[in-house]
């Protein structure tokens, strides 16, 4: 079996969102080493392999929670939008980072065990049912798995392997991801005498996340309620629902049929939708299955050309044909089935415009 996916070009954008991506990430790193032990208590220093530990741990924390954070951000403001183009970059490192400070993990606290540590780190603790002293790591575990197969399925192949909703469906479960990494701090590190730095850290993040989610959630609820309401009214007037914007491909036409078995053909071409009757002024050739270019369409039986937006001929033609109105809500395309009078002008839907 053949799959068909479009790859994922390199452009400037991308090295640049990569590269202050990366630069964030190491900075973070630098500090963190270098200044948190003036933070610690100095009667306990802690050592080396343990700084790296929390520092990448920590790191792969707060990159997670943005990655939760841009979603909500570019849906509540558009200014945000430039985050969430190459995101899965960011998810791919954030499951590299994590691996390291679980590395670390393993190379400190399990290394010197007479065990296998990987058996060491699973057989140590297994009070599950416990909350003080949880093998809160089991989460860690989950959490980094839960993390290496999204990166792993990150790439546009897979999106189309697997098909968007199953792809979808498959990466929300960074939010299970995320609950782990919560839990695998609430019950681990934050179980030992108080870290007021990373209890702010955590709780911060939690109200921030869930902050956000619950404020696009609102957004959404009142632009679906408007939409709702606005359909509702159109369709009072007598406008009909012609259907989805995504069902009509790009250049060809969805053809509708009215109560009195007029057939209106609704057209996208260049970010637009612009609707005219289906019936050639010639010979009643199907316009819907014509072909479009600059505007126009073509009958595909005999040639005979109209402009999209005002059902008119080129000149020197002169035949006309009626056009519709269309109104795009959210992303259903409703239509008036009141035929206007031939050549009439009808300003096109544009795309990304809908109520
Ligand atoms: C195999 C997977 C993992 C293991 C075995 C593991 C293990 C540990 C251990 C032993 C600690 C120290 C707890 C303490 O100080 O009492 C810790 C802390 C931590 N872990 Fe993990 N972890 C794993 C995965 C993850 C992942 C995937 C993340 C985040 C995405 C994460 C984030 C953290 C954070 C933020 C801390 C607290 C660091 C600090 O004390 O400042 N861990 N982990
Ligand atoms: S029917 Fe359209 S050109 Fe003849």
């Amino acid at each position: 079996m053949s799959v068909q996916y479009t790859p994922v070009l390199w452009n400037r954008n991308k090295l640049v969102y990569d590269a202050v991506l990366l630069i964030a990430v190491a900075l973070y790193l630098y500090v963190f080493i270098r200044y948190a032990p003036a933070f610690e208590d100095v009667t306990k220093p802690i050592d080396g392999a343990t700084l790296r530990m929390r520092a990448f741990g920590s790191c792969a924390f707060l990159m997670l929670t943005v990655i939760l954070c841009i979603g909500p951000l570019a849906r509540l403001d558009r200014r945000f939008l430039p985050l969430l183009y190459n995101r899965r970059h960011f998810g791919v490192l954030t499951a590299g980072i994590a691996a390291v400070h679980a590395n670390y993990v393993l190379g400190w606290y399990y290394n010197f065990s007479p065990t296998d540590k990987y058996v060491a780190l699973l057989s140590s603790n297994t009070s599950y049912g416990q909350i003080l002293g949880f093998p809160f790591e089991a989460l860690g575990i989950g959490a980094l798995l839960i993390l290496f197969v999204l990166a792993a399925t990150s790439h546009d192949f897979w999106l189309s392997f697997l098909g968007a909703p199953l792809w979808k469906a498959l990466h929300m479960s960074i939010y299970i991801a995320y609950a782990f990494v919560v839990l695998h701090v609430a019950l681990g590190a934050l179980q030992g005498p108080g870290d007021p730095i990373l209890t702010s850290l955590v709780t911060a993040s939690v109200v921030l996340v869930c902050g956000l989610h619950f404020a696009t959630g609102r957004m959404e609820a009142a632009r679906e309620r408007g939409e709702a309401t606005a359909k509702a009214s159109l369709q009072n007037a007598g406008w009909v629902v012609a259907g989805e914007v995504d069902e009509i491909d790009e250049d060809c036409a969805k053809v509708v049929t009215l109560d009195d078995d007029e057939r209106v053909a609704i057209f996208k071409y260049d970010g637009k939708l612009s609707a005219i009757t289906n019936a050639c002024a010639h010979q009643n050739g199907p316009l819907g299955e014509g072909k479009v270019l600059w505007g126009c369409i073509t009958c595909p039986w005999h040639g005979y050309q109209y402009n999209l937006a005002d059902g008119r001929a080129p000149e020197p033609f002169t035949e006309k044909i009626s056009t519709y109105r269309l109104k795009l809500i959210g992303s259903t395309v409703l239509l008036d089935p009141k035929a206007l009078p031939p050549g009439t002008h009808v300003e096109p839907v544009r795309l990304g415009e809908g109520a």
